[in-house]
């Protein structure tokens, strides 16, 4: 009999789920298993015990099995919606729990694994896949045990009965679980291309929707819904192959399990002729034969269907195996305390690269001290946003050691690295939430007083203050929406709000006016007292007063010094101010 091939990693992770209510789970389905089974077992016996008093005339048996049938169907109805309850109820907290360690997983994978998920693909593993989970646990695993309990039990019964016809009946069976086994590659195939399906149909979604704008501008309309109906289509051929796939072996199983009906009535009438056997238990056989058959029948379309819910739990396991950021570090501890001789931040011959082959860094070396602004300036593409990256430890140096406050950071967990920098980035995010939600995630606990203080010093709290729900208006889908230099405002007052001994300003890149400009500045300026600031600027204003000034192209560092030094050293930077830093 060949068998399917169980891939026993992603049945384990599957029981993974379910086990903290695997006690309730077990007990539901067997209890709902034995329950729907003891009714068919119920109405066997009193059908033959009918069928003999027809043939006898002995009403007494009759008024029996009313009996026994009726009290049977009301302890049955109770059982079958407590023990219904069980098993449902574990399922959904299982497929809950699920859920939220799959979306708390996700938050600790690595940078460089996010870089390569589409976040439609990564929403469709937590939807869809979950979702095929689910169906494992609340149809296949309940009706395949409902189906074995069923089927044995039937069994049992009919060689108790009459063994011969028994063995018929066996060996009927044996040749529906064969079929299906044969068409049990196929569906897992389907099955594994359907889920991959849904999820680039989930990637193209979030394109048309978050690339809206673009799509508009650039009207794409068409190529986007080409590309969707494509994969659409794609979908629905696959789905329609696996639905012929199910067809032909439905209806196979429906021949097999016809011819062993039409097998037991010959026999049957044959054995009931030679009086070899009563009316009544020929009438129980077709009963059993109904219990065995149906075994066999699941069995194989069980295991196909359970098949293609594994590749489900495939892409699901996928996401969990990615590597995730490290978190257990011996030491651990930054040292930070008082006002710091040594430099704060000691960036010694970093290089990096994304892929193995280019070089987006090479052989950066600088330091930042206590009250002082470091400024990086420099052509798009030249590594700016990189080497903040790096500082934050999203990624590692390739080559040579950052430390800060003389420990590298090699050593130092990330969250603790990061409880020392507040990063305002290029494109700063807004959750939905109310501003003073969003201003209060720079220090969590911070009163409004202190989150009001930020905004102010930040220069935000007076255009706050004008919208007409002030600190309370909604950010996000649905909500408000604010300018590019609003936002950066916002996020630096949540850096201002922050205890943070180091700032990363990325400062963005698209145009603000004049005003916007202007108060950023201001802020910056005020940033910088009691704390390290490096500052990724677009704007000359940002830079004049840095402390000192680097140059960046192409991922070396081309010059540095202070703006005076660099404007008289007449060379990139000097020719990048001509331009007022178009970069
Ligand atoms: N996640 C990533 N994976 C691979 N390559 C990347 C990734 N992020 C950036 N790069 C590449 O690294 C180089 C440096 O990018 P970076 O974002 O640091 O530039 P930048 O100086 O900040 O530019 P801008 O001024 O436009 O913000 C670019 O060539 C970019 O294509
Ligand atoms: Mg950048």
């Amino acid at each position: 009999m060949p068998l399917p091939k169980w891939n026993n990693s992603e049945l384990k992770v599957a029981y993974q789920c379910i086990k903290p209510n695997f006690i309730l789970y077990i007990t539901g389905v067997i209890g709902n298993s034995i329950t729907e089974a003891s009714i068919f077992a119920t109405i066997a016996f009193v059908f033959r015990d009918m069928l003999n008093a027809g043939a006898n005339r002995d009403y007494s048996l009759l008024q029996r099995g009313i009996w026994i049938i009726s009290i049977e169907a009301v302890i049955a109805c109770i059982l079958l919606v407590v023990f219904g309850y069980m098993f449902n109820v574990s399922v959904k907290k299982a497929m809950a729990n699920l859920r939220i360690r799959i979306v708390d997983r996700t938050l600790d994978i690595s940078m460089d694994s996010i870089d390569k998920l589409h976040s439609g693909d990564l929403i469709s593993r937590i939807n869809t896949d979950i979702q095929t989970v689910e169906t494992i646990f609340t149809n296949q695993i309940p009706r395949l045990i409902y189906a074995i309990i069923y089927g044995v039990s039937s069994a049992i019964l009919m060689i108790l009965l009459n063994w011969q016809i028994a063995l018929v009946v066996i060996a009927l069976g044996a040749a529906l679980i064969t079929v299906n086994g044969l068409f049990m590659r196929s569906f897992r195939k389907a099955g594994d291309q359907i889920q991959s399906c849904h999820g680039e149909l989930n990637t193209a979604l979030v394109d048309v929707l978050d690339g809206n704008e673009t799509v508009k501008l650039f009207s794409m309309e068409t190529i986007m819904i080409r590309k969707y109906g494509e994969i659409k289509n794609n979908l629905l051929d696959l789905t329609v192959k696996r639905g012929q796939i199910q067809g032909i072996l439905d209806s196979i199983n429906f021949l097999l399990s016809s011819l062993n009906y039409v097998g037991i009535l010959v026999v049957g009438s044959y054995l009931v002729s030679r009086k070899f056997i009563n009316l009544g238990d020929i009438g129980a056989i077709v009963q059993f034969a109904m219990g065995l058959t149906f075994m066999f029948q699941q069995l194989g379309s069980l295991l196909t269907q359970l098949q293609g819910s594994l590749s489900g739990m495939k892409r699901v396991r996928e996401l969990e195996e990615l590597p995730v950021e490290p978190s257990d570090y011996p030491g651990g501890k930054l040292l930070v305390s008082g006002i710091p001789d040594e430099p704060v931040i000691k960036c010694a011959d970093v290089s990096f690269a994304y892929d193995n082959d280019k070089e987006v860094l090479s052989h950066i070396s600088f330091q930042a001290g206590y009250n002082e602004t470091i400024a990086f300036v420099g052509g798009s593409g030249s590594g700016k946003s990189t080497l903040m990256k790096l500082l934050l430890k999203f990624y590692l140096p390739t080559k040579g050691t950052l430390s800060v406050f003389n420990t590298s950071i090699k050593e130092v967990s990330p969250e603790v690295l990061r409880e020392q920098i507040a990063y305002v980035s290029q494109e700063a995010y807004l959750f939905q939430g109310t501003l003073e939600e969003n201003i209060r995630m720079g220090r969590r606990g911070a009163t409004f007083d202190e989150v009001a203080a930020a905004a102010q010093r930040a220069n935000a709290d007076e255009f706050i203050r004008d919208l007409s729900d002030g600190y309370q208006t909604r950010i996000g889908e649905g909500g408000f929406q604010l300018s590019g230099g609003q936002i950066q405002r916002v996020a630096l007052a949540r850096a201002f709000l922050s205890n943070a001994g180091i700032v990363l300003l990325d400062e963005a890149t698209s145009a603000l006016d004049n005003t916007s400009e202007r108060m950023i500045q201001k802020a910056v300026d005020s940033l910088r007292e009691e704390r390290t600031v490096i500052v990724i600027a677009h704007k000359l204003s940002t830079v004049r007063n840095a402390t000192k000034i680097y140059v960046l192209n192409n991922g070396h560092i081309q010059e540095e010094g202070s703006h005076e030094e660099l404007l008289s050293a007449r060379g990139m930077y000097w020719r990048m101010v001509e331009r007022n830093f178009t970069a």
